[in-house]
Formats: structure tokens, C-alpha cells, sequence
């Protein structure tokens, strides 16, 4: 009799290690898609994505958590949730296989995979307040029950309840079981969780579509709805351990009918008893692992960039900005107003109203650019989230930066507050984001209109690039300067003003001049009246003069940056207003530049020929079309 315990111990190890293996971690694969964008820079997406899955493994398995989130500055932002019925070695188990299958989206973007233990998720842009998106689905058993009426009342019952304790519960997870009354001994089992990043309200919305997807389920056994912030099953066989079993009566509002459950004798009964239960409960777990290749219907889940830019609806977006208040004005762009909207998620966005000609040709092209405008992800460019087509006018929405732009900061209310760090740091991340367009982007853009106002700051005073990619929908045919969009004034590199030559070079020149605007603390086509103290001109005259450290804006204090960093500032300014566009470096130059600390002399600089005239474009009175630039200097004048 010595023997007995230890070979009941020795039975029940087997029994737990062929229990723990691939069944309890509920490698179920449910879903899983892939985004049909793809990153433009695989080698450093994957890195950051692969430090993204190791911090979110370290918070499963360091702190034993259910939910974890991580991300990189770059754009990578990660989601895991395992059900918390699993333990943390299944929970592990779980987003290792999770881990390996969403690799095989490869390059994409973005991507997710549902099983029934876990889901994982990652975006380049933010999902994490997200609850619901089209593309909900559910999946059915087909295999139905023996009580049909009977059970199918059960389920609905349970999952009434979980609908509405489950956004009550701290941690969003609930766990329970009902008999099924009158139905042959059967009892359904029920889990609904939400992720942990929403709110309350978020849940409970995201509850009541998955319960109204998971309803065409009964009285089939089986049943699961998912969506992005929730999950629902119930099952006619257990899927997660008695004690796992949550008491959700008190979250009930209305009392529950049958609050006895039968799921608490297990501590009370012997070894043998608890034996018989294990093996009865296997029984029960391998069927339900047998059944587990379930018909998989509808569509894959749709994450943003699945499906390219959201269609917002034009009544939610004029509701958004209290129908395009004055009040919620934000400003005036070269292509049209733009509101502040608070969108029904909470989330706060900017919204432009698009002032280009409204022609079957002109939509066709606004949807492709917006297509391809909504796939630019960097750091240091505003993001495109949707637009609205669907109107009385073109909408687009984007992402919205409380500090405002840059020319509020340099000539504004904000006048003087940037220090030199700050200042540099500006400067290096608007070359960024502008070297992207024009060398990493896989469709070179020329963004035709990089200017102070069209740099924004987000809270760390981090620029983010403006308006990118508009300027592509003017007609091709059109004159660049029929149209007060072509540039601004002070800005226009002198061969596109005059000839309407376009290239990336053209961003190079106005990039300098923001860049002098920066150090300075004037505006590019401000004068105290005397011509000499023109921006750029004056510029040139210092550093001909080798003082041009002097340009630097009076209010900076002198302790913050050496005389040798502003003046080479000021040089890499100026040699990107060169007058000959081959002269001037490309964007990507600009960035080692700025990053190097090295002497410039190995380019010297060639002063601009236009300068010695008054101000750039109008210098050009004499040629061919002086009258055009004329109109155009004008055009920008009194649009301001
Ligand atoms: C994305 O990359 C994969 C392979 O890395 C390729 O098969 C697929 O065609 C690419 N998709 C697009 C839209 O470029
Ligand atoms: C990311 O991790 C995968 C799998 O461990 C590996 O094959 C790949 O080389 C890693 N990529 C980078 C850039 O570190
Ligand atoms: C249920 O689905 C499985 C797997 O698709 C299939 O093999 C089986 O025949 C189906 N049973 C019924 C009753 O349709
Ligand atoms: C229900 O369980 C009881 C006792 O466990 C058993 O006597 C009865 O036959 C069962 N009923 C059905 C329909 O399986
Ligand atoms: C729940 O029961 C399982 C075995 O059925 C056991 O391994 C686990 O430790 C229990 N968990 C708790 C929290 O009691």
C-alpha cells in the first residue's frame, strides 16, 4: 500500500504533462491576416519589431501578466493577450507559436493571429484604443446539441451575462458556466475578455457586436465572435479549469436565475476522486482538441492597414467638428481649412477640407493619392488616417499635433521659447522626414511646399512634416504657377519659380531656407526695410564675412551651442539654397551632414546670383515670365 501515493503522483505527472502540452495552450489558430502594405525598410522594422515580441515576452513571463503592449518611436506598436484561464507557461507557449506564425507576413506592415489561447498584434501606427472595426466575425462548431431549445436558451443566458459583467470586471476577463436546465446534464462554458487598453465603454461595445456575431452559433456547441478589442467563446465542453471559474453575479444588474454552479466540489473530494475528474475532464479536453479543425468563416479581421485608409462617414466627421465650427478652426493650408474634430472613439484628430475641383478625374486621382499618402509611415511625417470621399466635400483626416506648427514657435506667441537643442533637433528630423520622400518611399514625392507653417511639433517638439503628397493631385497639365498651391513666396527655390523645373531639389532649397528661419528667428521674407537685411542675403553677406555664427537668433543664450556648430548650421542652410540645384546636397546628404561633426570646407559654397537683387522670384523682372512669378509673389501676399 507504501506504493499507491506515489503511483497516483506518477499517474497524475503523466496525465498533467500530456494535459499541459499543445492542448492547454490553445494553439487553435483562429484568424490571421497579413497587411497588403509592406515596410520600405525590412531590415530595421524587423529589428524593432523583434525588440518589440522580446519586451512584450519579458511582461508574460516576468510579471506573469495576461496583456502586454510594446512599442518602438520608429512606428511599431505590438499587442498580446493570452485568455487568463492559461498559465504563464501556456500563456508563453501560446505567443512563441503566435510569434513564429506572424512572422510569415514578412514584410507587411502590420499583421495579427487569433488562437483560441492568445492573440498577437502589431501596426506601425497606434491601434491600441481600437474596440471595434469591421470585419467582426465569428466562427460556429457544426456540431449541434443534443437539446437544441434547451441549450441554446442556456447559452444565451450565459452570454447575456458576460456581455454585461465582463466591462465591470477589473482586467476585462470573465470565466463561467451554466447548467443547462432540463438538458441532459449539459453544462455550457462561457469566456469574454476585452484588452486592457480601452476604456469601459470600449468593452462594452466591443461586447455587443461580438455577442450579436456569436448568436448565429446556437445550438451548435461550439461558438466564438472576435473582434479588435474583444473576444467571446462558449463551449458545451470545459476549456479552462474549474478554479479559473469567475463569480459574476455581483456585475450582474439583473440577478441571474440559476446562480448555484456545480464547478466547486473539486477540493472537497479525495486522491481518487480527483483523479477520476482529471481523466473525465481529459476525455472531455481531447474531444473538444478533436473537433478543433472548426469551418472558419467570414473575413479576417480588418486592422487598419488592411484595408488601406479608413472611410469615415461625412455626417461623424462634421459631428466630429461641431459641423466645421469657426470655433474649432485650426488654420488655413495652401489646400483648404482645417478643424479639429473629436471623433465618437475620443480620439482627436485634425481634418482638412480638401478646396481642389471636385471632376470624376480628380476623385479617381484623390483616391489612389490617399491610398498611397495613408502608407507613409515616419516618424517625422504627420500620418494620414482617413479621408471622406463621400460628401459635399473631400475630407481627409489626420493625426493631431496639440503644439501647432513651427512658424507659431519661431515668429508667433511662442517667439524665442525654442533653446538651440531644440532647435537642432527640428532640424535634423525635418531632413529625416523629408529624405523619406524623397529616397526611402517607394514613389519619390516632392512635397512642393515645405515652409515653417507646414511643420508641425508634437509634444517632445519632435517635427512632423505637413501636407506631403497634395500637391501631386494638381493637374499635370496646369501651369505649376496658374495656382497659388505651386509654392510660397520666400520659400520657392528660384528655377522652379521662374522655369517650373521640379525636382527633389526644390524641397532642398526651401528646406534651407527653414533651416536659416530656425537659427534666426526671422522670417525668410521679413525686412527691416532695408533690402540688406533679407533673410537669405543677409545670411550670405555673414558668412562671406566669416560672422555668420552672428545670425543666430539674440534671445538664444550663447552658453547653449559653440560659435563652430552654429556656423555650420548656417552653412548647411545655405548650401541647400544654392542657386544651381546640382549644387545643393540631396536630403539624405543633409541628414549625415547634421549628424557629422566634421568641416564642411570640402564643399565650398557658391553665393546665389539671385540674391543681389531684392528678394529671390521678384528678382526676375526681366525675364520671359516675370509677370506670372509677379502674379504669384502677389497670390501669396494676400492669402497670408
Ligand atoms: C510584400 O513583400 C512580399 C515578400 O516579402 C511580396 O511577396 C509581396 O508581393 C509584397 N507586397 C507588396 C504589395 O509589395
Ligand atoms: C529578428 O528575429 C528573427 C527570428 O529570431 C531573425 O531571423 C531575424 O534575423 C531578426 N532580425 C533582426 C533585424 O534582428
Ligand atoms: C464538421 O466539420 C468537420 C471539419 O470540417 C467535418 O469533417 C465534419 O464532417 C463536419 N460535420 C458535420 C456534421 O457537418
Ligand atoms: C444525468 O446524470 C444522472 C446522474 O449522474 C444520470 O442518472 C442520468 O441518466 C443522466 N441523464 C442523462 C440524460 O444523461
Ligand atoms: C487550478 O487547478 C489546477 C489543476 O486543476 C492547478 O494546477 C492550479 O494550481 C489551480 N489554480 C489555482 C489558482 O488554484
Amino acid at each position: 500500500m507504501q506504493a499507491k501515493p506515489e503511483c497516483i503522483t506518477c499517474v497524475l505527472t503523466i496525465v498533467l504533462l500530456w494535459w499541459g502540452s499543445a492542448a492547454d495552450a490553445e494553439l487553435n489558430l483562429l484568424n490571421s491576416g497579413c497587411s497588403q502594405y509592406n515596410v520600405t525598410n525590412f531590415r530595421d522594422f524587423t529589428g524593432d519589431l523583434n525588440s518589440t515580441f522580446l519586451r512584450l515576452r519579458e511582461q508574460l513571463n516576468d510579471d506573469s501578466r495576461h496583456f502586454a503592449t510594446a512599442e518602438e518611436a520608429s512606428g511599431v506598436y505590438a499587442m498580446v493577450q493570452c485568455r487568463n484561464y492559461l498559465s504563464r507557461v501556456d500563456c508563453l507557449a501560446c505567443f512563441d507559436a503566435a510569434v513564429a506564425e506572424i512572422r510569415r507576413c514578412s514584410a507587411a506592415n502590420g499583421a495579427r493571429v487569433i488562437y483560441d489561447g492568445c492573440f498577437l498584434r502589431y501596426e506601425s501606427n497606434n491601434f491600441y484604443d481600437q474596440y471595434t472595426q469591421e470585419g467582426h466575425t465569428m466562427i460556429c462548431g457544426n456540431k449541434s446539441a443534443s437539446e437544441p431549445s434547451a441549450f441554446a436558451a442556456t447559452v444565451q443566458d450565459l452570454l447575456a451575462d458576460l456581455q454585461v459583467a465582463t466591462p465591470k470586471i477589473s482586467g476585462y476577463f470573465a470565466a463561467t458556466e451554466k447548467e443547462v436546465v432540463g438538458g441532459g446534464n449539459a453544462t455550457v462554458y462561457g469566456v469574454a475578455q476585452c484588452i486592457e487598453t480601452i476604456a469601459e465603454s470600449g468593452c462594452r461595445d466591443c461586447m455587443q457586436v461580438a455577442n450579436t456575431d456569436i448568436q448565429r452559433c446556437p445550438p451548435n456547441t461550439d461558438g466564438r465572435a472576435m473582434d479588435v478589442g474583444c473576444f467571446l467563446r462558449y463551449s458545451d465542453s470545459p476549456f479552462f479549469a474549474d478554479n479559473q471559474t469567475i463569480d459574476i453575479t455581483p456585475f450582474l444588474t439583473t440577478p441571474s436565475s440559476s446562480s448555484t454552479r456545480n464547478g466547486i466540489i473539486g477540493g472537497l473530494v479525495g486522491g481518487v476522486a480527483l483523479l477520476l475528474l482529471l481523466i473525465t475532464l481529459l476525455v472531455w479536453f481531447k474531444r473538444s482538441a478533436a473537433s478543433n479543425d472548426l469551418p472558419i468563416r467570414g473575413d479576417i479581421l480588418g486592422a487598419t492597414e488592411l484595408r488601406g485608409p479608413i472611410n469615415y462617414k461625412y455626417k461623424d466627421l462634421s459631428a466630429a467638428t461641431k459641423k466645421f465650427s469657426l470655433q474649432n478652426k485650426l488654420g488655413e493650408g495652401g489646400f483648404g481649412e482645417v478643424f479639429k474634430g473629436v471623433l465618437k472613439n475620443g480620439k482627436t484628430v485634425a481634418i482638412k477640407k480638401l478646396a481642389i475641383m471636385q471632376s470624376q478625374r480628380a476623385k479617381l486621382d484623390y483616391e489612389s493619392e490617399v491610398k498611397l499618402i495613408s502608407n507613409v509611415h515616419h516618424r517625422n511625417l504627420i500620418r494620414l488616417l482617413g479621408c471622406c470621399n463621400k460628401g459635399p466635400e473631400l475630407l481627409l483626416v489626420y493625426e493631431y499635433m496639440k503644439n501647432s506648427s513651427l512658424d507659431k514657435f519661431l515668429f508667433g506667441e511662442g517667439r524665442g521659447s525654442l533653446n538651440w537643442k531644440q532647435r537642432c533637433d527640428i532640424i535634423l528630423g525635418t531632413a529625416r522626414g523629408l529624405s523619406y520622400l524623397h529616397e526611402e518611399f517607394h514613389v519619390c514625392i516632392i512635397h512642393r511646399d515645405i515652409k515653417s507653417s507646414n511643420i508641425l511639433l508634437d509634444d517632445d517638439f519632435q517635427p512632423k512634416i505637413a501636407d506631403f503628397g497634395l500637391a501631386r493631385l494638381l493637374p499635370q497639365d496646369k501651369s505649376h504657377l496658374s495656382t497659388k498651391f505651386a509654392g510660397t513666396l520666400g520659400y520657392t527655390a528660384p528655377e522652379y519659380a521662374i522655369h517650373g523645373q521640379l525636382s527633389e531639389k526644390t524641397d532642398v532649397y526651401s528646406y534651407g531656407i527653414v533651416v536659416l528661419e530656425i537659427v534666426s528667428g526671422q522670417r525668410s521674407h521679413e525686412t527691416t526695410g532695408d533690402p540688406d537685411s533679407f533673410l537669405l542675403k543677409k545670411a550670405w553677406t555673414l558668412y562671406e564675412n566669416n560672422m555668420h555664427h552672428q545670425l543666430v537668433e539674440e534671445s538664444l543664450d550663447g552658453k547653449e551651442y559653440e560659435v563652430e556648430e552654429a556656423k555650420r548650421m548656417v552653412e548647411i542652410g545655405l548650401m541647400c539654397t544654392q542657386s544651381a540645384a546640382a549644387l545643393r546636397p540631396s536630403m539624405s546628404e543633409v541628414v549625415v551632414l547634421l549628424k557629422s561633426k566634421g568641416s564642411l570646407e570640402s564643399r565650398p559654397l557658391t553665393r546665389p546670383t539671385i540674391i543681389d537683387s531684392t528678394v529671390g522670384v521678384e528678382a526676375s523682372t526681366s525675364t520671359a515670365s516675370s509677370a506670372s512669378v509677379a502674379t504669384l509673389s502677389i497670390t501669396q501676399i494676400s492669402s497670408r
